[in-house]
């Protein structure tokens, strides 16, 4: 039996694998720069944050229809099936998609039908998060958010991802306050190459319910009892922070600490097919490296749970099936 988990920090772009990728340029005729599998896999060497994202979004350029994002939904879950996932929260760039000519509801409709399928095939629980360009104008952001909630399109929630040095949460600040007024979740990527301050500023300016990452928050020991005392969420992903060099190894991966120190920490894959791998992978990796005792390992299943946006019955059912997992060797 998996370690059943939510998956609370995942692209769905970041799970368009390689043969995927060369698929869908294919059958849509998009012409990349790298035409084989050969010369696209050369280019997964990354030196940092803003090195992924050049070839994470010179990639999408494959994605044209409401049926293709569809396909790589449903090819995320069976993955994710795979991996232990019981519920995903799962983000998606609306300004990626629309930037080619893709409208909103053809990119929501065809994600929702994947989620569906999710759901019925394999019982994967969802939510949607529309993660927003912070290297884009709040403008930007702003007139995506309206027209969401405008048009009441299916999404339960935003994030803010992308560049993050030099582009403070401040500068969305109008963004997310729309934003909760209309009901929707908040959750911001703060701290993975950004200052603590970034931290700071997302829960008291954006009024964040979970942080994406958040692993430099160790820089600031008061940032970090308030972490711990408020028992906010961070959303952790290893491979990804070994792959862009936000830690030189995984020995140095703050994960054993964060845990030590009370953080509420759970595990995720971030884009796991640049990454290196999928929660299961996530999970081999921290588990190897820091020696976690399956108790630990249920803390983090339970972290995840806890931080979903699910409603309190289906986190109990959830629950239950950690402690059956727990039981179960
Ligand atoms: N950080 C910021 N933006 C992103 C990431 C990430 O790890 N993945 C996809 N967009
Ligand atoms: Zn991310």
């Amino acid at each position: 039996m998996k370690l059943p988990v939510a998956e609370l920090h995942i692209h769905l772009e970041g799970t368009l694998e390689p043969e995927t990728i060369l698929h869908l340029a294919g059958q849509n005729n998009v012409d990349l720069p790298w035409p084989s599998l050969e010369e696209l896999r050369a280019q997964y060497d990354f030196s940092n944050l803003q090195s992924f994202l050049d070839l994470f979004y010179a990639n999408l350029a494959v994605l044209r229809t409401a049926a293709d994002f569809q396909q790589i939904t449903t090819a995320y879950l069976r993955r994710a099936h795979e991996s232990g996932v019981r519920h995903v929260e799962l983000f998606f760039d609306p300004q990626a998609h629309l930037e080619r000519g893709l409208t909103l509801a053809e990119v929501i409709s065809g994600i929702r039908a994947g989620l569906e399928t999710g759901l019925s095939r394999w019982g994967i629980t969802h939510k949607l998060i529309a993660c927003f360009w912070r290297h884009a104008p709040a403008e930007s952001a702003m007139e995506i958010l309206r027209t969401l909630v405008r048009e009441k399109h299916a999404v339960d929630g935003i994030g803010l991802d992308s560049s993050e040095l030099g582009y403070p949460p401040v500068l969305f600040r109008e963004v997310f306050a729309y934003a909760r007024e209309n009901g929707l979740h908040v959750v911001a990527h703060a701290g993975e190459e950004g200052p603590a301050e970034y931290i700071v500023q997302a829960l008291d300016l954006l009024q964040v319910e979970r942080i994406d990452h958040g692993i430099r928050c160790l820089e600031d020991p008061a940032l970090v009892q308030r972490l711990v005392a408020e028992q906010m969420p961070l959303t952790v992903c290893p491979l990804s922070n070994v792959r862009l060099r936000a830690v030189d190894t995984m020995a140095e991966h703050p994960l054993r600490r964060m845990l030590d120190l009370g953080l509420k920490v759970s595990i995720h894959s971030d884009d796991p097919s640049y990454f290196g791998g999928y929660l299961d992978a996530n999970f081999d990796a921290v588990i190897a490296q820091f020696d976690l005792s399956r108790g630990e390992q249920a803390v983090l299943a339970r972290n995840s749970i806890e931080a979903s946006f699910l409603d309190a019955p289906a986190k109990a059912l959830l629950f239950g099936e950690v402690n059956a997992w727990l039981e179960s060797r």
